[in-house]
């Protein structure tokens, strides 16, 4: 089993649940304090960060000296990088991109051959973020649904070989993304010209104060990793899990309603 940014949050929780189902977990980390930490019994933490591309063939050469079939890879990791669009700079686009699609393509490129061999379960961490874009999330909406469309390729190209491809939906969860995207979202904001503040100074204001609620409210990590447990080791996965009721709720509306219906519920659940 491979865990990508397994030091915190749901990829932590997920580490965690898979080691107590009784299967060995390489736990990718950043930084040795965070394997150290997450160490433990069935659990292996290994050096990866998922855009570096010798630390992804490093752990693709870890799996292929191990015995042992892998079973699955959860692509967890992820980052939060938020403003509105005409406010975030390229580079801060191709940071939300490069982490959170390319990086996870690669963890897939390089162990596909290992989930080949063992016919294993890809199960890819998206969001509600990933079916309904909100404004000011656009960059992490933007990766987020890109990742929903990789995944339906992946699965309609790999299926007739026996992997498995799932989508874990969830909605709020507390973890360490939001108050890491805030701090994210505050530097943006402070690099935005005046003009701009002025113009998004009413979106800026209902961004604080959803993600807050999203803090507060939030499911534990722990009911996400419930999720990935069961697409792993369920018979027949199901293409998609939700996780929580916003995300049950969001994911079904977009089938549902117009976009302008869309748009006006999203700006009212925001307060705009
Ligand atoms: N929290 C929510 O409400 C929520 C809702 C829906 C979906 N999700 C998704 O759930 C996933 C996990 O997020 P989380 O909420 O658990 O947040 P989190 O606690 O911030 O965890 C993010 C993890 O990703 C790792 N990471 C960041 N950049 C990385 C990179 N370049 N290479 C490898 N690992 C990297 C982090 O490692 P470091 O500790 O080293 O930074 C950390 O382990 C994300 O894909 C997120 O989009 C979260």
């Amino acid at each position: 089993m491979v865990v990508t940014g397994a030091s915190t949050g749901i990829g932590r929780a997920t580490a965690q649940r898979l080691a107590t189902d009784g299967f060995h977990v390489v736990a990718g980390v950043r930084t040795e304090a965070a394997a150290a930490e997450v160490k433990a019994g069935r659990i292996e933490p290994v050096l990866l960060d998922i855009t570096d591309e010798s630390q992804v063939t490093a752990l693709a050469d870890r799996v292929r000296a191990d015995r042992r079939p892998l079973r699955a890879v959860v692509n967890n990791a992820g980052i939060a990088v938020n403003a509105p669009i005409e406010a975030l700079p390229p580079a801060e686009w191709r940071r939300q991109f490069e982490v959170s699609v390319f990086g996870q393509v690669a963890v897939i490129q390089a162990l596909m051959p290992a989930l080949l061999r063992s016919k294993g379960r890809i199960v890819n961490i998206g969001s509600t973020g990933g079916k309904v874009a909100m404004p000011g999330f656009g960059a992490y909406s933007g990766a987020k649904f890109a990742m929903e469309a990789v995944s339906d390729s992946l699965r309609r190209e790999v299926e007739p070989f026996g992997v498995t491809v799932a989508v874990i939906i969830p909605g709020a969860v507390r973890t360490k993304l939001t108050e890491r995207g805030n701090a994210t979202a505050e530097r943006l904001i402070a690099g935005m010209t005046p003009e701009q503040r002025t113009r998004y100074a009413g979106l800026t204001k209902a961004f604080r104060t959803t993600t807050e609620s999203w803090g507060t409210n939030g499911l534990d990590a722990s009911v996400v990793a419930d999720a990935v447990s069961k697409a792993i080791r369920e018979r027949r996965p199901r293409t998609r899990y939700t996780v929580g009721r916003d995300a049950a709720v969001m994911t079904r509306l977009t089938h549902l309603v117009s976009d302008r219906l869309l748009d006006r519920m999203v700006r009212r659940t925001m307060g705009l």
